[in-house]
């Protein structure tokens, strides 16, 4: 049987509306509760006010280095990582949905050839990692995207989201809760040893009308939230694995009894 919240306000919508509301009344004592289907900050904080300013700062920032020459200061060619720019929010995160989202978009793309399908194992609630699912997404978008573009007609693309315990990864206390890996397997020819130390510099491709970001951007993204690459590749195919520390100790969602004057319900 459900439980019924006692509660004097009921805001729907985390936006900076609902936020500020919600922060406002609980300020005063009164208990609220807050109710958000998508992301928390709605507009402002994902998409609107929040990450168009920090590109607009980060873009003064390229501005003021390339015109301090005239003041005698030479500072050279400002390089710019967009991934860097965007790692504004720090949410749990659940890998199953990251890794979902980011399969149906590749299935979708004009570049899957005939007959390729992608394979996805990944358990949902129970990979959670700290860190902001937008970049996320991309990092495992452009993996997906690699592989499918190197692939074989009718051949298939497995994604598989499995745990790494901490023994497995002797690399320091980052990893203290273990990892969580995302490992992307293609059938494609594999990557000549030859290349391999310039895949994830900016603009290296191989491709004809490739841009050569593709890498650039997982490795950012993945460094950005603390998190390791790995390639092993063959004349059998490619598999690119990223391991990102995982949070175990969570509260998703506060039990009803234990409400406070202001409480969140995503
Ligand atoms: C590119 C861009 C730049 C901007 N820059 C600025 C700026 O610099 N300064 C400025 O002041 N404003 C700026 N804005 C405008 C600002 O983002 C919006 O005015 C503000 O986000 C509106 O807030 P809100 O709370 O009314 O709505 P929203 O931010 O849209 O929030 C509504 C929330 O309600 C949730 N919701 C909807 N229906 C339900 C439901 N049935 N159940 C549960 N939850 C629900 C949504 O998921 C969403 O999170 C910008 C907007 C954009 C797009
Ligand atoms: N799964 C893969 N199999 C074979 N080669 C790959 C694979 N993934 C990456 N590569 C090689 O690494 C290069 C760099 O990849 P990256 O994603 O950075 O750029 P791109 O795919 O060429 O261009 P884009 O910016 O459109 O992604 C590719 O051009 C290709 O040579
Ligand atoms: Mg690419």
């Amino acid at each position: 049987m459900p439980e019924i919240l006692e509660t004097d306000i009921c805001v729907i919508g985390a936006g900076s509306g609902g936020l500020s509301v919600a922060a406002a009344a609980a300020g005063f004592g009164v208990p609220v509760v807050l109710i958000e289907k998508g992301k928390m900050g709605g507009d402002c904080l994902n998409y609107g006010c929040v990450p168009s300013k920090a590109l607009i700062a980060a873009a003064r920032r390229a501005a003021d280095f390339a015109t301090s020459a005239e003041f005698g200061v030479s500072a050279g060619k400002p390089t710019i990582d967009f991934a860097r720019v965007r790692v504004a929010r720090r949410e749990q995160i659940d890998v199953a949905e990251v890794v979902a989202g980011a399969v149906r978009l590749a299935l979708a793309h004009p570049d899957r050839p005939e007959g390729v399908s992608v394979s996805c194992v990944a358990k949902e609630g129970e990979f959670i990692v700290e860190g902001d699912d937008d970049l996320l997404h991309r990092a495992v978008f452009n993996l997906l995207l690699n592989a499918l573009q190197a692939s074989p007609e009718g051949s298939e693309v497995q994604l598989e989201v499995t745990a790494a315990r901490p023994d497995q990864l002797d690399f320091g206390p980052t990893f203290a809760e273990g990892g969580v890996a995302i490992s992307v397997l293609d059938a494609g020819p594999g990557i000549l040893p030859s290349i391999r130390d310039r895949l994830f510099d900016p603009f290296f491709t191989t491709k004809q009308g490739g841009s050569g970001l593709g890498l650039a951007v997982v490795h950012r993204a993945i460094d950005a939230h603390r998190g390791l690459v790995f390639l092993d590749s063959g004349s059998a195919g490619t598999r690119f694995t990223v391991v990102l520390p995982r949070l175990s100790h969570l509260v998703r969602r506060l039990p009803v009894g234990s409400l406070s004057p202001a409480t969140v319900l995503t």
